[in-house]
């Protein structure tokens, strides 16, 4: 045990449903455990300002179950200069901050790492809805947003039933196509155009002919943002078939709304996770769900390189829409 007795969360970069599990978490396992917690407001931007409060139990009351973060996030240039590093270090000296806690994605982990750097002890929790984080199963906020899509794609199926026509679906994911894989195959799409498999249009044509062919009267095409944009894959369907083609990008529906119970669950366990890992000395681990046990893993290990996509489930959306 270490002689640790205040700590600090903050949530930073893009938000993700579950966040505010995690806040709580953190905060109520670290009361439960006599340590005095505060919350920093706006990311390291707020950190850079100074917005520091102590959170009490009742602090985190009522918000389990809510998107969005209570604590509010940002994209803080001036951490990646060594300048903002060292006044974000001083300002967690001056409030006698022992640890720190960032939820976030792969870049608030280098800001984490730059604040080890400066000699501060940092836990992070990974939250991004685009769970591309290597060295974790998943990430806080993914499973709500596959969900999120498959609702909203099952609507739209209604009215492309309706209308005999093919819709493309553009869905977020930041150079990487975890949210479009899983979703397209929970909607039963005809095709999924991800980032990390380069797409040949003629194929998607040919398929969506055939589907028509053989009585098929709607199709759904899954497109994630980091491999094309929507609308030019939907005029480049309407040019080279004919067919009655319409798109809609969901955009940021995508990050709101209440997380799903698996993202809650996990977002409390990495919040009590990462309590226990401060209590037990550590510095400088994610907190990674791996085979559905949590533990600590370096940060290090986990720079560079994404995650990568899982190729069975690929070939398996191949087959399944055939
Ligand atoms: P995410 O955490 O969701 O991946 P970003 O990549 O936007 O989101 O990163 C969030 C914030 O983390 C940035 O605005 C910046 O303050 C900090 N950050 C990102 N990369 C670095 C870096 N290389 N060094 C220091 N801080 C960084
Ligand atoms: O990283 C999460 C994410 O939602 C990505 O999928 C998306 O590309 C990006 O954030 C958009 O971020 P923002 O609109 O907040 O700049």
């Amino acid at each position: 045990m270490t002689n640790i007795s205040r700590i600090a969360v903050l949530t930073s970069g893009g938000d993700a449903p579950g966040m505010n599990a995690a806040i709580r978490a953190v905060v109520r396992k670290g009361i439960f455990h006599n340590l005095k917690v505060f919350g920093i407001s706006r990311g390291y931007e707020g950190l850079l300002n100074g917005e520091i409060k102590e959170m009490k139990v009742g602090s985190v009351a009522d918000i389990v179950h809510r998107g969005g973060t209570i604590l509010r996030t940002a994209r803080c240039v001036e951490l990646k200069t060594p300048e903002g590093q060292r006044l974000a270090a001083r300002q967690l000296k001056t409030n006698k901050i022992d640890a720190l806690v960032v939820i976030g994605g792969d870049g608030s982990f280098r800001g984490a790492q730059a604040l080890a750097a400066q000699g501060i002890r940092v836990i992070g929790i990974p939250a991004t809805i685009d769970n591309d984080i290597l060295g974790t199963d998943t990430t806080i906020g993914f499973d709500t947003a596959v969900n999120t899509v498959v609702e909203a794609v099952s609507k739209i199926r209604d009215t492309a039933t309706s209308h005999e026509r093919t819709f493309v679906i553009e869905v977020m994911g930041r150079g990487c196509g975890n949210i479009a894989l899983q979703a397209g195959i929970a909607c039963g799409a005809e095709s999924i155009v991800i980032p990390e498999i380069t797409f040949e249009m003629e194929e998607i044509v040919a398929k969506l002919k055939r589907g028509y062919q053989r009585g098929k009267n709607h199709s759904i095409i899954i497109v994630s943002e980091g491999a094309a944009n929507g609308y030019q894959i939907g005029r480049d369907i309407y040019n080279s078939s004919g067919l009655d083609t319409k798109v809609t990008i969901l955009g940021h529906i995508q990050r709101g709304g209440s997380p799903s119970a698996i993202d809650t669950l996990m977002a409390s366990a990495m919040g009590g996770k990462a309590v226990e890992l401060i209590l037990a000395g550590e510095n400088e681990l994610m907190t990674a769900c791996i085979n559905q046990k949590f533990k600590g893993v370096p940060l290090e290990a986990i720079e560079g390189p994404k995650r990568r996509l899982n190729m069975e489930l690929y070939e398996l959306a191949g087959q399944l829409s055939i």
